[in-house]
């Protein structure tokens, strides 16, 4: 299968820092939802930063498709770490952003996205009004509605209580499942990276390279009881002592 996104070899330091990424290469195939884990500070939004063209790596080349696609944005939908909406926006008006950026606008899309993540009484709301959980909500629709069929999602989850994550991961999966994007996912949950993931990319402390690449072959449709799972348990116990000894 051809691979959808290829990154090839990246670096990248910053003038205080010193070196962050250290010749990363990854891949993401047609439909494939891949998962980078590491430590704190390794530098996986560094890693998403450069996809989506906001930073120039010093060395490497990242293509989607054929196309070459370093230090170019517009190419794939970003829902980076951080809170990204626009505070004089709206909810409505933040998730037709993504659709905007592509001259394609769907109200009704829109709409029946934020019903489904069950914020339809907020459309009018401001970002100052919502909760941090409502907030990755809203930052999560504009991604998922923008047309780009590659789609970066670092820790989309991390600010959601435990119920509500499981909840929105099995949502995540039953789109993604429909939807048939292509997703690199950051997360720092190895349980969550497990439960969603076809692969997982494991990183290093700084200057990150990638130190292993683990397929996981659970069936699909998943569901919470994989969580129990033996051998689940036994590839969380193996991802921890991986990441333990990267440190
Ligand atoms: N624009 C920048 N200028 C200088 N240093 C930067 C810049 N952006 C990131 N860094 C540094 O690069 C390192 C990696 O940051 P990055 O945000 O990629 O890590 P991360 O793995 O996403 O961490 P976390 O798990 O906490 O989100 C950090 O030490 C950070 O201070
Ligand atoms: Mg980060």
């Amino acid at each position: 299968m051809k691979a959808e996104l290829r990154v090839e070899n990246i670096s990248v330091s910053f003038p205080k820092t010193g070196q962050i990424l250290d010749s990363i290469s990854l891949h993401v195939n047609q439909g494939e939802f891949v998962s980078i884990i590491g430590p704190s500070g390794s530098g996986k939004s560094t890693i998403f930063q450069s996809i989506g063209g906001v930073l120039l790596p010093e060395k490497g080349e990242i293509f989607l498709g054929d196309k070459k696609i370093t230090g170019e944005t517009g190419h794939i939908s970003y829902m980076p770490q951080h809170n990204s909406l626009l505070p004089w926006r709206n909810v409505l008006q933040n998730v037709l952003l993504g659709q905007e950026l592509h001259k394609k606008t769907n109200l009704d899309e829109a709409k029946s996205w934020l019903s489904k993540v069950g914020l339809s009484e907020y459309e009018k709301a401001f970002p100052h009004q919502l909760s941090g959980g409502m907030k990755q909500r809203v930052a999560f629709i504009r991604a998922l509605i923008s047309p780009a069929s590659l789609m970066l999602l670092d820790e989309p989850f991390s600010a959601l209580d435990e119920f509500t994550r499981l909840d929105m991961q099995k949502w995540l999966l039953s789109i993604w499942e429909k939807e048939k994007k292509s997703i690199l996912f950051i997360t720092h949950n190895i349980e969550e990276a497990l439960f969603l993931s076809d692969r997982i990319y494991i990183l290093s402390e700084r200057p990150a390279k990638i130190v292993k690449e683990i397929k996981v072959e659970f069936p699909r449709p998943r569901n919470e009881e994989l969580l129990m799972d033996d051998y689940f348990q036994k590839m969380k116990k193996e991802i921890f002592a991986e990441l333990k000894g990267s440190r």
